[in-house]
């Protein structure tokens, strides 16, 4: 029997309990899962790349099936490279909709032969993003129930707490 694989890409700028949802749920489901750190044009960035895969390294310590990567290009390229044909996103709202068809159907035109599988995030993070964990710990709230306590620390150390 082949092995079966999946791809999870992001900007991960920093990895929260959304995107561990996600991770966990998958990784129940395919034999390998590939977190892969990946460039969004559009995103400053606020965590360097080696810091944002040392927070997720963390994060999904606890399963063996998983392992974190970064690449340098096109999202399809690092699937080709990786003989992986399949991409997992986590979908939280309505809003997410219009850019995830912008992203998917680049990629399927990019290469048809990847599929992108979208899964619904638990209701519990269905509001938690990066960017809105980032501007609350800026204003040194407490973020503890957004992200683990080694993301916390790293925020606060961003942000001087
Ligand atoms: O977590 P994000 O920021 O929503 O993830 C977006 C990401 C990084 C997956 C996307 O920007 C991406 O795939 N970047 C790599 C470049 C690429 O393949 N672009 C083509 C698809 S638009």
């Amino acid at each position: 029997m082949s092995t079966t694989k999946a791809v999870i890409p992001g900007s991960f700028d920093p990895i929260t309990y959304g995107h561990i949802d996600i991770i966990d749920r998958s990784a129940d489901r395919f034999d390998e899962l590939h977190i892969c750190v990946l460039k969004n044009s559009s995103k400053a960035g606020t965590f360097s790349i080696e810091e944002r895969i040392e927070l997720i390294k963390e994060s999904v310590k606890h399963l063996d099936n998983v392992t974190v990567h970064h690449f340098n290009g096109l999202l399809v390229d690092f699937c080709d490279e990786l003989g992986a044909q399949t991409i997992i996103r986590g979908l939280r709202a309505v809003s997410d909709f219009e850019y995830e068809l912008r992203l998917t159907s680049m990629n399927k035109k990019l290469n048809s032969d990847v599929e992108t599988m979208y899964m619904m995030t638990s209701t519990n993070y269905s509001f938690i993003s990066s960017s809105v964990v980032k501007e609350v710990a800026a204003y040194k709230a407490n973020v503890s129930d957004f992200v683990p306590v080694h993301v916390e620390k790293a925020l606060n150390k961003k942000f001087r707490k």
